[in-house]
């Protein structure tokens, strides 16, 4: 089992969620955060953290959100780990409620 950040995130990175974690399992992309599986003690005090509800444990995913699994697993082996939150990105408010945001995703 594991957490995941899925799409809400992106273009929003909030990383309220970051300071939350006992350990190191979040990872810094430029619009968006993953867990990594590796690391993730799957405690899920990082759920109710995250003011957009971006985080989800692995068995609670919806057939659609599936991808973002490989998503965590796969960025999180590329991105450098978050250890402590930061200011979210400059328009994240604009961006909060807009749903489908995968095709905004920088790598
Ligand atoms: Fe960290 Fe717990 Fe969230 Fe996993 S579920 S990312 S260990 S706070
Ligand atoms: Fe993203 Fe929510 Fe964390 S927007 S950075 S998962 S607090």
């Amino acid at each position: 089992m594991t957490f995941v950040v899925l799409d809400n995130c992106i273009k929003c990175k909030y990383t309220d969620c970051v300071d939350s974690c006992p350990v190191e399992a979040f990872n810094e992309g430029p619009n968006m955060l993953v867990i990594n599986p590796d690391e993730c003690i799957d405690c899920g005090v990082c759920v109710p953290e995250c003011p957009i509800d971006a985080i989800k444990a692995d068995e609670d995913l919806e057939e659609h959100e599936e991808k973002f699994l490989e998503i965590n697993a796969e960025m999180s082996k590329v991105w450098p780990v978050i250890e402590e939150s930061k200011d979210p990105l400059a328009d994240a408010d604009e961006w909060a409620d807009i749903e489908d945001k995968l095709k905004h995703l920088e790598k």
